[in-house]
């Protein structure tokens, strides 16, 4: 959360930064705020996102070759000009942005007060950014140093970025926790929270790790660690397209990843599945088959909509691979001191590779000596490179707040890892193994045959989007994806939604339905069909509104439900990949005609770094 951008060469920075801001708006929006090395340091800041902030600043002196930019998504004091980044040390000399939390920043601030310091904001930032300028002027030493020695204080997650007046050209950055990247020019550097920042200027970079600073100066880069080391920076070579991170024609990001599906879920199958020779080639994954093969539990942690990609794989782990899984919160699961036993193997399931909670709760399970694999989208990320092993989705940059298309890609990595388990294992037998192989090829051209149905839900969007609260329901495989369902609607219309297994309806959350409610049921041909349609029934037999997701061809349900949203059939193991699209569409449209931001839904951000 936060998004931060530095940059320092021959360019203007400020034009580098605000663009590279607007890219990482999706990491948050509260306030912007640039700082800019000019003979002086000037900065400039406003509550809002980073529009609101060029607006502001139009005919400022804007000048200067070094600078750093935030987009804060707030945790310690409201969104406001006083909390927004860059903050200033009390001599004015000292400007830095921030990324995480300091959480030791009362007992700092105490010791600060009791010198004389005075706080113009509310946040830990501002705190540590005096507790560095205290160090320096005690220790007369240079700003590297004194954020070395303070560092060390620090509790939390951060990343940081400083500038000094007294070092014109230099940016210092240091980074716990919270991730950050450096773009190397020629003769310029480039900092942000991910790579979408210096993509259009190079596709060199650096991954900064833990417990590392970086003295950034245009024409030299040098890595060290706490303890005043140097270590090598390992420059690696992006392999994104600028496009890729645009909206290429689309009114919202989000719409446009919804889209991408078919190509997403294809590159990702690209490469792995070998339907005519029947394998699936998975090298991350295969030097722990063994381990896998013979786990005795498979424990999923994950946070959001990973979550609901880890529920999927619970029914099919279990249903193929005949092994025990669980599926955890990693919020919860990293701090209950849960029991991990030798032969347990972890799959972290994340988009962004860098959620706190996710990564704190492999990191202690991998001290306890579990097998780590990881199932992530962006390359290079936190949890990626802690993970023994794993599988990269490959769906591209995930820009919309809301995750669609990281989702599915997700089931078809996971799928593949359970078909490639339970093949090794004995556990599935030819024809059904050869069977869903297929199943998982087609995929990606019955995602574009749902895709074709967007005009159609548009127009229940208008109908339904002046709801108060929606109830989701599905059953076995289609269960999580009634959860995913009620999340997207929630995220981006504001709407009440629940998601719930169909048949515990009865158990309390049918006293909800009347002619008011609709009721999103994912109603799809699979072994429980006909238990879902019962429960349809009860809901009609209430007077609830029942939006069913169904079959190609199901007239029989469709001539019981109000409004249907058509799938093409597919096995039970891979329909969630389709049933899922008609409502990330639904919530999508519903969140468009209420008139809100899809991308960028308040009080969010897409890569939650804080716990
Ligand atoms: O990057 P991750 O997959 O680890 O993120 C997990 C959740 O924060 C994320 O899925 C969140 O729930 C999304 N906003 C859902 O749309």
């Amino acid at each position: 959360m936060c998004g931060i951008v530095g940059y320092t060469g021959p360019k203007e920075a400020y034009p580098v930064i605000i663009k590279g801001l607007k890219r990482l708006e999706y990491r948050g929006y509260d306030s912007t705020g640039v700082a800019l090395q000019d003979g002086a340091l000037k900065v400039y800041k406003k509550k809002g996102k980073v529009a609101e902030l060029e607006d502001a600043i139009v005919g400022k002196d804007l000048h200067g070759h070094t600078g750093i930019g935030h987009t804060r998504w707030a945790t310690h004091g409201e969104p406001s000009d006083a909390n927004a980044h860059p903050h200033q040390s009390s001599s004015g000399k000292l400007a830095m942005i921030h990324n995480g939390i300091i959480e030791n920043y009362v007992q700092l601030k105490q010791e600060l007060i009791n010198k004389g310091y005075q706080f113009k904001s509310e946040t830990d930032t501002e705190v540590l950014l005096n507790f560095i300028e205290e160090i320096k002027k005690n220790n007369h030493c240079s700003l590297e140093e004194a954020v070395r020695v303070a560092l060390k204080r620090v509790t939390g997650a951060y990343v940081i970025l400083l500038l000094d007046a007294d070092e014109p050209e230099t940016i210092i950055a240091a980074r716990k926790g919270s991730p950050l990247v450096i773009g190397i020019g020629k003769g310029e550097h480039f900092l942000g929270s991910d790579a979408s920042p210096m993509l259009e200027y190079t596709k060199e970079v650096v991954y900064v790790n833990d417990y590392e600073l970086a003295i950034v100066k245009p024409d030299e880069l040098i890595l060290k660690n706490l303890g005043n080391e140097k270590i090598t920076p390992y420059v690696q070579k992006l392999d994104i397209e600028l496009a890729a991170i645009e909206k290429g024609g689309y009114e919202h990001f989000m719409l446009k990843e919804i889209f991408e599906q078919p190509h997403t879920i294809y590159d990702c199958l690209r490469g792995r599945l070998d339907t005519a020779g029947g394998t699936i080639i998975m090298s991350g994954i295969q030097q722990y088959a063994d381990q896998v093969m013979k786990a005795n539990r498979i424990v999923m942690i994950a946070c959001g909509t990973s979550w609901h990609a880890g529920l999927v794989a619970e029914y099919i782990f279990e249903e193929l691979c005949r092994i025990n899984v669980e599926v955890e919160y990693a919020s919860e699961f990293r701090y209950r001191n849960p029991v991990i036993n030798p032969g347990d193997v972890i799959i972290a399931i994340s988009q962004s590779g860098e959620t706190a909670d996710t990564l704190v709760a492999i990191e202690n399970a991998k001290a306890q000596g579990a097998i780590i694999l990881g199932v992530v989208n962006v390359v290079g990320s936190s949890i990626a490179r802690v993970s023994h092993g794993g599988a990269y989705t490959h769906a591209g940059p995930e820009i919309g707040v809301a995750s669609t298309k990281a989702f599915t890609a997700q089931l078809a990595v996971l799928t593949m890892i359970a078909l490639k388990i339970a093949h090794d294992k004995g556990t599935i037998d030819r024809d059904r193994y050869m069977h869903l192989l297929n199943e998982l090829s087609e995929v990606p051209n019955k995602v574009e045959t749902v895709l074709k149905s967007k005009d159609k839900i548009k127009k229940l969007a208008e109908k339904y989007k002046d709801a108060r609260d929606f109830l989701y329901l599905g059953r076995g495989y289609n269960f999580p994806v009634a959860l995913e369902g009620a999340l997207k609607l929630k995220e981006i219309s504001y709407i009440h939604a629940e998601g719930y297994p169909a048949a515990e309806m009865k158990h309390g959350p049918i006293a909800l339905v009347d002619e008011h409610l609709p009721v999103v049921v994912v109603a799809t041909k699979d072994a429980y069909h006909q238990k879902v349609v019962s429960n349809i029934q009860e809901i009609k037999a209430r007077k609830g509104k029942v939006i069913a997701v169904i079959s190609e061809g199901d007239t029989d349900t469709a001539a019981i439900c109000d409004d249907v949203l058509i799938v093409p059939e597919a096995d039970e193991i891979v329909a969630p990949m389709l049933s899922v699209v008609p409502l990330q569409l639904l919530a999508y449209y519903i969140g468009v005609a209420k008139g809100f931001d899809v991308d960028k839904p308040r009080n969010l951000a897409k890569s939650v770094t804080v716990e």
